[in-house]
């Protein structure tokens, strides 16, 4: 029987370079070496307790902690080290930035330096390591600023912050049954998958797109009481499935590593939801704009599905600071645009929804009285 024609990963960025005859052939030399860097975690995560990396860094767990003020695993610190040390001695960067350092990464002599900017979450998800549950890698690629090519000078926190409109090309690993590679270099999305005999990424899912309507929603629901009203409006109509004013019954999801959940609806659909809440008030969200939400919105709106903070349209969100978060709700277009029209309609989301005593319900209150 003859074999499946498959790309590899490699040849796929060659024929994307078509598109761009000047091109010199260094962003795709990047891109491969991040895929390097993946590829390397892809196998100290199969290696697990047996490679000793699970746990924490430092035997007190109180001070191994990441700029973010979370807990860090070796994992997470191991993963930042092959992102970094894969990728700076190719002279293609200019600088890098990740979840796992407090101020950018500079490439020094004797390493040459580029004209591109790597911004990664080299391990989203740890709090899932210890339990063998899925885990990945987030990164996305910026052009510098012309004036940071030009001087060569060390890149600074302000060369980082540029609208998700701006990615040149975003992607993920993903650790599960199967590595697997998703990535967009802003001409559709395209999945790979880890050939453990080959060691290569091979085409496997080409042009990957998101059903417009889906059944199936993904939300930390321990956080209800912390929602703003259009979230819990979203959800309780959800909840209240066919007998309620969607009249159609939802499924719900929660992995808690959100490059998993992306990758689930950018398979079959869905919406994620990690909104801005009022738990914590210093924090406007949980989730990382530059290196989680940008990124993985890179992905999404090139599958053709929306991305949005509730408010705005995320890709377009000005950053501020290197490791800012941002209320982030993504997936099947039709379900993003409503939640967005329900944060539009302020008056209408203070109503409390209950199937039988809402606006559409049976028992309107005015009806009671
Ligand atoms: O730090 C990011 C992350 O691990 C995401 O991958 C995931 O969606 C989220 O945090 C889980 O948060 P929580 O523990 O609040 O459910």
């Amino acid at each position: 029987m003859p074999l499946p024609r498959r790309y590899t990963l490699t040849q796929y960025l060659i024929e994307q370079r078509r598109r761009f005859p000047g091109a010199s052939g260094d962003f795709n030399a990047l891109l491969l070496d991040v895929a390097l860097a993946c590829k390397a975690i892809a196998r100290s995560v199969a290696f697990g307790e047996l490679g000793g990396v699970l746990g924490h860094p430092s035997a007190d767990v109180a001070t191994a902690v990441n700029v973010q003020g979370e807990q860090q695993k070796k994992l997470d610190v191991v993963s930042n080290e092959y992102f970094t040390q894969m990728t700076e001695w190719g002279g293609h960067l200019a600088g890098m930035a990740s979840e796992e350092m407090d101020a950018p990464y500079q490439i020094a002599a004797p390493h040459q330096r580029g004209k591109y900017l790597l911004v990664f979450d080299p391990l989203d998800g740890s709090s899932n390591i210890d339990v063998n549950v899925t885990v990945g890698s987030i990164f996305s690629i910026l052009r510098a600023p012309q004036e940071v090519i030009d001087s060569g000078r060390d890149v600074v926190e302000a060369d980082f912050l540029q609208p998700g409109t701006r990615q040149l090309a975003a992607g993920y690993a993903l650790y599960g049954p199967t590595t697997m590679l998703v990535l967009s270099v802003g001409n559709g999305v395209a999945g790979f998958t880890l050939d453990p005999n080959l060691g290569q990424f091979m085409l496997t899912h080409p042009d990957i797109q998101v059903p417009p309507d889906t059944q199936e929603f993904a939300i930390n629901a321990s956080n209800a009481r912390f929602w703003e009203a259009p979230v819990k409006r979203y959800v309780d109509e959800c909840l209240a499935g066919q007998t309620g004013p969607r009249g159609k019954d939802f499924n719900m999801r929660w992995i808690a590593s959100m490059v998993a959940e992306a990758h689930r609806i950018l398979m079959r659909g869905g919406v994620f939801m990690y909104p801005r809440d009022s738990k914590d008030p210093a924090k406007p969200g949980r989730l990382r704009l530059l290196y989680e939400a940008n990124p993985i919105g890179f992905l999404m709106e090139q599958a053709g599905a929306r991305v949005s903070t509730g408010r705005e349209p995320l890709l377009g969100v000005a950053p501020t600071a290197l490791h800012q978060r941002i209320g982030l709700i993504f997936g099947s277009r039709h379900e993003v645009e409503r939640i967005e029209r329900y944060h539009a309609e302020p008056s209408r989301t203070e109503e409390p929804v209950h199937p039988l005593f809402g606006e559409r319900g049976l028992f309107r209150a005015e009806a009671l009285s």
